[in-house]
């Protein structure tokens, strides 16, 4: 008998969707245990994100920021429409919009977002896209990575739940080291962070993520 999918995912983005499309391909492949992508949700209309979903049959939506008159308002539109979704999980791909307080209240952990290094390096307010790689090209690190953790009200600060590393190259540039840490790292952990969700894996105690069975 077919595993009942009864952990409902909103995947919220901004762009491309690369993320979002690793974890649509793992759906597909069974790999995202009992998570089932019901909602992407968009913080803009047009981007290559929304045609992802469309083509995997995904309903979709748009909330653009400009169209609230502030943060507060924004969030409450958002947390409004994953209620009505009945959503379990909020997956942040590349969402470029930070969210408010009510959302933490809504989704006590239950919000993962996808960074691109290995945090506490290069994240914060201001680091996002391409600024993270060229903050870590500047520095010299030799490797970076990406993190995914659980979302609380101070950016890129919440509990840990998986890292990996990449090498960084002399001859990188910020384009370079991107693509390489999203190829080794983001769509990897990104799947695995949400199927040890689902599995019911995940606990947090003092801010620390702890994986059962591992
Ligand atoms: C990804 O590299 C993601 O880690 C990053 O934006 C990119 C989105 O790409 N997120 C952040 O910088 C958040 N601070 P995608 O739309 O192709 O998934």
């Amino acid at each position: 008998m077919a595993m009942e999918k009864n952990v409902r995912i909103a995947v919220l983005v901004s762009g491309g969707g690369t993320n979002l499309q690793a974890l649509i391909d793992a759906e597909k492949r069974g790999e995202l245990g009992r998570g089932s992508i019901c909602l992407v949700l968009a913080s803009k209309p047009g981007v290559y994100a929304l045609e992802r979903a469309a083509a995997a049959g995904i309903e979709s939506t748009v909330l653009t920021r400009k169209e609230y008159a502030d943060a507060k308002a924004y969030t409450a539109a958002l947390v409004d429409t994953l209620v009505a979704a009945r959503i379990d999980l909020v997956v942040l791909a590349g969402f470029m919009i930070i969210i408010g307080e009510q959302m933490y209240k809504q989704f006590p952990n239950r919000i993962l977002n996808v960074h691109p290094a290995l945090i506490p390096s290069f994240c914060g307010p201001g680091f996002y896209g391409l600024h993270v790689h060229e903050a870590a090209l500047a520095k010299g690190v030799k490797v970076s990575g990406a993190t995914v953790h659980f979302v609380t009200p101070e950016c890129d600060a919440g509990p840990i739940v998986l890292q990996k590393a990449v090498e960084v190259k002399e001859d990188d540039t910020p384009e370079t080291l991107q693509k390489r840490i999203m190829e080794q790292a983001e769509w990897k952990i990104l799947p695995k962070a949400v199927r040890l969700f689902c599995d019911g894996r995940l606990t947090v105690e003092n801010d620390k993520v702890y994986v059962k069975g591992e």
